[in-house]
């Protein structure tokens, strides 16, 4: 299946306003706390003076936010296959006074960018979506930096199954057994 072809269900209208809502109300407690994280990673490790962030499956954008909220001199790019998406981060990112910020449609697995660019690599609950982990992982080492970082944060085995099943019930609600069954194969593995 080639990427153009691939259904995201983040661009479900009904799902997506809702999905929106609820984390930018939630920004402080997730975002941010990782902005911090991501923020004392740069500083302990003196990199360069131009640092580059790149969020992959950057969805409406809200770690980049924080993060330029933190400190304003870092470049950030995000990526989204979903123009939806993209598309709300660009608002969000006026209305947040949030300025230079790169955010592009683009998948995990095709990165428009030259290799050994970017000092800091998030896939923040997004890893789980790709249709192709080797080939987006490979991108990832592409674009780093020799000494660059990449930070996963995502479903994994110990994650609780009573969990995964109450999103998958709120997704079916908000979206239909389609589109939520679509969306948790690649998190019932
Ligand atoms: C659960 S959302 C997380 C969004 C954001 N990282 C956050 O934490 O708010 C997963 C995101 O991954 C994106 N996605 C799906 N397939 C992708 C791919 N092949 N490459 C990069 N991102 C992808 C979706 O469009 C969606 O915005």
């Amino acid at each position: 299946m080639k990427n153009s072809e691939q259904k995201n269900w983040f661009d479900n209208d009904k799902a997506l306003k809702l999905y929106v809502k609820k984390l930018e109300k939630a920004s402080k407690y997730v975002y941010r706390p990782l902005a911090k994280e991501i923020i004392k990673l740069i500083r302990k490790n003196e990199f360069e003076k131009e640092i580059k962030i790149i969020d992959i499956g950057c969805g409406p954008g809200f770690l980049l936010f924080e993060i330029k909220k933190i400190n304003q001199e870092i470049k950030v790019i995000g990526i989204d296959p979903s123009k939806k998406m993209i598309e709300i981060a660009q608002k969000k990112a006026i209305e947040n006074n949030i300025r230079e910020i790169d955010l592009k449609i683009e998948y995990a697995e095709e990165i428009s960018l030259f290799g050994g660019e970017i000092d800091v690599a998030v896939c923040q609950s997004s890893l789980s979506e790709w249709k192709n982990i080797e080939k987006g992982l490979n991108e990832i080492f592409r674009i780093l930096k020799k000494e660059g970082f990449v930070i996963i944060n995502d479903f994994n085995g110990e994650y609780p199954k009573w969990k995964i099943k109450w999103c998958y019930l709120i997704m079916i609600l908000l979206a239909g057994l389609k589109s939520a069954k679509e969306h948790f194969k690649s998190k019932s593995k």
